[in-house]
């Protein structure tokens, strides 16, 4: 595998990133993940705006202008550019002497990217999910590489069979730890509103838009646990899972526990957009 590391692209294996590191020390970084079929990106303008709000919050002076280029080149140089692929990208603060403090101006933010086949998107038959409490900080809508809450509660949601855990805070049913959350009740799909308790994925994005070109009414209200659990149908919506149906969610099956219309639909329109 061939990897972009701060202006060149070398084989994984070769690829070193210095221990002080401020993404190792202290998750000083961001990073970002988007899909490529036969090299076209899906909605690389949100991509790319993501990533420089994220970069300016985090006052780092990266230009996200290098991904599109970069992700082109990796796609070629892995042969991916003809399939179905994933680059992800992060750029922490740069390798100083471990100090809370930004390091002195003229450090190089380390700048990394590597792209994979990612897996393919087919029919499904409905995952599951269960309810954990949400442990992130307060400011979920930056894509840091911060993910430690996250990763527990995928690894607890994984360990009992579930495909994904849902994220719990004030009794509202916020995100996954890897996807946005949706449901859709007497025909309508609702999903939390932007703002600090989620991260504005790019699939809700579209999956928003899509779902209205339908013709569904789409509102964009947080839910509560109960809420959740007796919608006609959940899914989830991120780069990797595309829409995922929900058929059961802690132990509760959803609607008639099969994946339901409205998801089913978004997941193929979206699909057929995207390879058309
Ligand atoms: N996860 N919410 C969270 C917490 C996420 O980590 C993600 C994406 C999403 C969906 O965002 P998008 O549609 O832009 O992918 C929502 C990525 C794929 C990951 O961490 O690998």
């Amino acid at each position: 595998m061939i990897v972009y590391l701060n202006g060149e692209y070398l084989p994984l294996e070769q690829a070193r990133i210095s221990p002080e590191d401020r993404g190792f020390l202290f998750a000083d970084a961001i990073y970002e993940v988007a899909r490529f079929y036969r090299g076209r990106p899906f909605h690389l303008a949100e991509h790319l705006a993501r990533m420089r709000e994220g970069l300016a919050a985090l006052e780092i002076s990266v230009d996200a202008g290098f991904y599109p280029g970069v992700a082109e080149r990796l796609l070629q140089l892995n042969n991916l550019a003809s399939g179905d692929a994933i680059v992800y990208a992060q750029v922490s603060r740069g390798a100083a002497p471990r100090a809370h403090g930004f390091p002195p101006g003229g450090t190089k933010p380390t700048v990394f990217a590597q792209a994979r086949a990612s897996d393919p998107v087919g029919p499904v038959g409905g995952g599951s999910a269960i309810l954990l409490p949400d442990e992130r900080w307060g400011r979920c809508d930056i894509k840091t590489v911060m993910l430690l809450a996250n990763v527990l509660s995928y690894e607890r949601a994984r360990k009992t069979g579930a495909i994904e855990a849902i994220l719990v805070r004030d009794d509202i049913a916020w995100e996954g730890t890897k996807a946005n959350l949706f449901l859709v009740r007497g025909g309508a799909v609702r999903t939390a509103p932007n703002g600090p308790r989620i991260l504005p994925g790019v699939t809700r994005g579209a999956a928003i838009t899509a779902a209205r070109t339908l013709g569904f009414p789409v509102e964009e209200r947080a839910f509560s646990i109960s809420e959740l659990l007796s919608a006609d149908e959940v899914f989830l919506a991120s780069t990797t899972l595309w829409t995922y149906p929900l058929v059961a969610v802690d132990g509760k099956t959803i609607g008639d526990g099969k994946p339901g219309p409205v998801a089913t639909k978004l997941r193929e329109v979206l699909w057929a957009d995207f390879t058309k």
